[in-house]
């Protein structure tokens, strides 16, 4: 069964698979927290769990982050990606980052598991965080991010509207309702 679930050490063995998988295959666009779980694998994982849940309260943040909520995507009990959801967004992640981030390792891409964990973090952020209506952003030359939010705008709803120009490049953004039509 497909499930979200807050990090968790019961995942770790699954985990450090993927993040062989990940140091092994690196993408241009590889998001924040996964290179949070590459760098906390070097002493095990001891700090991790009580740093992701401060981020998720909003503790200790660094000057101009918002509260960010980190979920695994669990597949028949294995680790297969990651989505990162900002309560909110600031002037930055208007433009390039949005609400929601994620990442799927590369061994299980290419089988519709962004959109199916992309519905699931969307009904996450309106049951949990009231969020109705999610902004989602991505580089112009990712073509398979910017497929699957598409893909999941059309089927939801909501619209996109025009890109950003930001660090010397642009960035697609679509907003797409966190529940279905
Ligand atoms: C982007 C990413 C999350 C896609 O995950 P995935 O589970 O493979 O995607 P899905 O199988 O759900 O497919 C989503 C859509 O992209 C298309 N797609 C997937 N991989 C693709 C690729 N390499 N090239 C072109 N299209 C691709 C699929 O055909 C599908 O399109 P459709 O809905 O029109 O049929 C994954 O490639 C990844 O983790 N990349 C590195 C991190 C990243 O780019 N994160 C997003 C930052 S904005």
């Amino acid at each position: 069964m497909l499930k979200l679930v807050l990090p968790n050490p019961k995942y770790l063995d699954s985990v450090k698979n993927a993040i062989a998988e990940y140091k092994a295959q690196p993408s241009l666009f590889d998001i924040h927290c996964i290179t949070k779980m590459i760098e906390a694998e070097k002493d095990d994982f001891k700090n991790y769990f009580h740093e992701v849940e401060n981020k998720r309260q909003g503790i200790d943040l660094p000057e101009g982050h918002v509260p960010n909520t980190t979920l695994w995507l669990i597949d028949d009990e294995q680790y297969i990606g990651s989505f990162d959801i900002r309560h909110e967004l600031n002037d930055y992640l208007l433009l390039n980052g949005g609400h929601i981030a994620y990442q799927i390792i590369p061994s299980a891409r290419r089988k519709g598991y962004v959109k199916a964990g992309l519905k699931l973090t969307l009904a996450f952020a309106q049951e949990n965080l009231h969020i109705n209506k999610a902004l989602l952003t991505c580089h112009f030359e990712n073509e398979a991010s910017y497929r699957a939010m598409i893909s999941v705008m059309q089927e939801w709803g909501g619209e996109e509207i025009s890109p950003s120009l930001i660090d010397n490049h642009q960035e697609h953004r679509v907003w797409i309702n966190t529940q279905p039509k």
